[in-house]
């Protein structure tokens, strides 16, 4: 009582300045050292005890941890301020936010920077020190973290700048879920650490609530669900770093792809396999919802009423995250007897068309609004209106097709789930998008397997 008394009046008398220790309950006694840096309300680092030189490059790594770096290295948490979708977002932020655009954005997307207090532009092309802040959430970011941030990323627009992390780098220690880790290696200290197997590790950038709008809320998603929250059965590290037998995978695979490449470059292929995985058992589908089950038989010049429900069957919302790029949608056709479709919902021709926004059609998404207009950047957003197929939710829906005369026998209804991680319209959309057309050619489209279902149907 006494020590959060004392705290909120050290916070009062400084306005705006922020420690990362300031939300720590500090008289429960907890060994695990940190370093302390303060920053003010624009994310400007007024004191900081780390230095960037503190964090090593993955290329020390290497010689002894070769998988993990070449699995980090296909990750977006590499790729965070190099992806070309951030960096043409950023300068818009930069530009249309000029005081706290670009510490807002590097809070989450490249953290060395951010406890370090330093701009890209003051380090030097090719030195060390931008060799370690480009490689963004990178080895020792994570592996010196020694505390969980139990907060989210909640901001307003008097203060853009919330976050907080826990780091002890510099100290020559890796800290780790390894129980009984080999402590003799001549490179580091290995330490085992509980919090590496709670998916709170991953806060405070996996939730973010900007001026009362719920933005990109993956964690509370997760943690709507007690079994997740209560017990950590389903932790992130469970499908995003699955064990392979020998190690933690780090390719933290979600949807995205290198969007610069084409589809069949060789570390896009590698991704599409992994995030293809990940994906199959992410839904399940049914011709069926609690009105109805589809019929066996049907009658020719009549509408077939086609009963459809889709479940959730992963940790969080389909899409989550920036779910305002992405787009899940349910392609249904019906076929007649030679393959050719009598009715359709939900196909589109190539990658980059649109989906048709109707009555007829199911998709999931949502839309970051300022106003009336629909924005696509978090730090423009007010509102959010959240479409996506929530977790642990079946969305049920009637499809309707009328059946000509002349169709006889028999036909044939599939059905997909699929997803991209992208929605072309953002290219048309957002002006800063407009000169990047080409990107578009590279947006992959996911099915999940076991999402495909189909039923034959007699026609009287
Ligand atoms: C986003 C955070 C994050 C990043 C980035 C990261 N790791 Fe990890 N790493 C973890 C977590 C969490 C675990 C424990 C996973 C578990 O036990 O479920 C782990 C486990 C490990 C282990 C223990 C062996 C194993 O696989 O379980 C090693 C070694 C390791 N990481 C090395 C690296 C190296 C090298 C890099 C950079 C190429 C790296 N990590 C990047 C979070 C990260
Ligand atoms: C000279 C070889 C060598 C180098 C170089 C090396 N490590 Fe390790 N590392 C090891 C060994 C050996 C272990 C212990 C493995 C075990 O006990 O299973 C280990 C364990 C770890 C662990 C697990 C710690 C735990 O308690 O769970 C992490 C994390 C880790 N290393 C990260 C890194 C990072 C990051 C780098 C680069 C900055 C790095 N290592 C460089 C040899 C090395
Ligand atoms: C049961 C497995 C599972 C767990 C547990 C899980 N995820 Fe996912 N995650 C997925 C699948 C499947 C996808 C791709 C489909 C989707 O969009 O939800 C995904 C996608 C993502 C994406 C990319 C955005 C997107 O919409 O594709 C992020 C980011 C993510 N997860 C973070 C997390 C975090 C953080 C946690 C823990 C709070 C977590 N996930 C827990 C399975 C899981
Ligand atoms: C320091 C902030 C930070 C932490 C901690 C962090 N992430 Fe991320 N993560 C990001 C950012 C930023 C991106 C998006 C990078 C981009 O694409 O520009 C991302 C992307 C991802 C994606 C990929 C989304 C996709 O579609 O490619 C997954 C999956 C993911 N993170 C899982 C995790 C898990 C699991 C943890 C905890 C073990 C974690 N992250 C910890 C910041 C973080
Ligand atoms: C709360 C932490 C956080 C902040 C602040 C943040 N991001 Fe992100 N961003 C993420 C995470 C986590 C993902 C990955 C989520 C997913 O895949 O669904 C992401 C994904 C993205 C993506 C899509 C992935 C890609 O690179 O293709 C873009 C673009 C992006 N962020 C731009 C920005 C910009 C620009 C800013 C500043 C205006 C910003 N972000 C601020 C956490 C953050």
């Amino acid at each position: 009582m006494y020590i959060n008394f004392f705290l909120f009046f050290i916070i009062s008398c400084n306005d705006n300045i922020k420690k990362n220790n300031s939300v720590l309950d500090e008289s429960s006694n907890e060994p695990w050292p940190f370093k302390i840096y303060e920053f003010d309300s624009d994310g400007n680092i007024i004191n900081s005890e780390i230095d960037i030189l503190d964090f090593q490059p993955s290329r020390d790594c290497q010689a002894c941890h070769p998988n993990h770096v070449e699995e980090w290295k296909l990750s977006s948490h590499y790729r965070s301020t190099n992806s070309q979708m951030f960096k043409i977002a950023f300068e818009n932020a930069k530009e249309s936010h000029f005081d706290e655009g670009d510490r807002f954005c590097v809070q989450c997307h490249s953290p060395k920077l951010f406890v370090t207090g330093l701009y890209e532009s003051e380090l030097e092309e090719g030195s060390l020190a931008s060799e370690i802040a480009n490689e963004n959430i990178g080895c020792d970011f994570c592996h010196t973290q020694t505390r969980l941030n139990f907060n989210s990323l909640i901001v307003n627009d008097y203060s853009l700048i919330d976050a907080e992390y826990y780091n002890n780098p510099g100290e020559g220690i890796k800290y780790g879920s390894t129980v009984d880790p080999d402590t003799n290696n001549s490179f580091h200290k290995s330490v085992y650490n509980s919090i590496y197997k709670d998916s709170r590790t991953c806060l405070p950038c996996h939730n973010m609530i900007i001026r009362d709008a719920p933005v990109h809320m993956t964690m509370a998603e997760w943690a709507s669900d007690p079994f997740n929250d209560m017990a950590d059965n389903r932790s992130c590290q469970s499908c995003h770093m699955s064990y392979n037998g020998e190690y933690h995978s780090h390719m933290f695979s979600g949807i995205d792809i290198d969007l610069t490449q084409p589809l069949d470059h060789e570390d896009n292929q590698k991704r599409i396999a992994s995030i293809t995985s990940l994906l199959d058992s992410a839904a399940i589908s049914y011709f069926n919802n609690s009105e109805d089950s589809i019929k066996s038989y049907a009658h020719s010049n009549d509408t077939l009423q086609i009963p459809f429900s889709i479940q959730n069957k992963t940790a969080h919302n389909i899409p989550t995250g920036t779910s305002e790029l992405r787009e899940a949608w349910i392609e249904l056709v019906v076929y007649n007897k030679n393959n050719e479709p009598i009715c359709e919902f939900g196909t589109i021709e190539s990658n980059k068309d649109f989906l048709k926004y109707n009555n007829h059609n199911i998709i999931f998404t949502s839309w970051l609004k300022n106003g009336q207009d629909t924005v696509y950047s978090s730090i423009e957003a007010y509102d959010i209106i959240n479409n996506s197929l929530k977790i642990n939710e079946t969305f049920e829906w009637n499809y309707s097709c009328y059946i000509p005369e002349h169709i006889q026998d028999s036909i044939i209804v599939k059905s997909r789930m699929r997803i991209r991680p992208v929605k072309p319209q953002l290219f048309y959309s957002d002006p800063a998008f407009n000169e990047y057309f080409h990107l578009l050619d590279n947006i992959p489209i996911f099915d999940i397997e076991q999402s495909k279902i189909e039923k034959t149907i007699f026609i009287h």
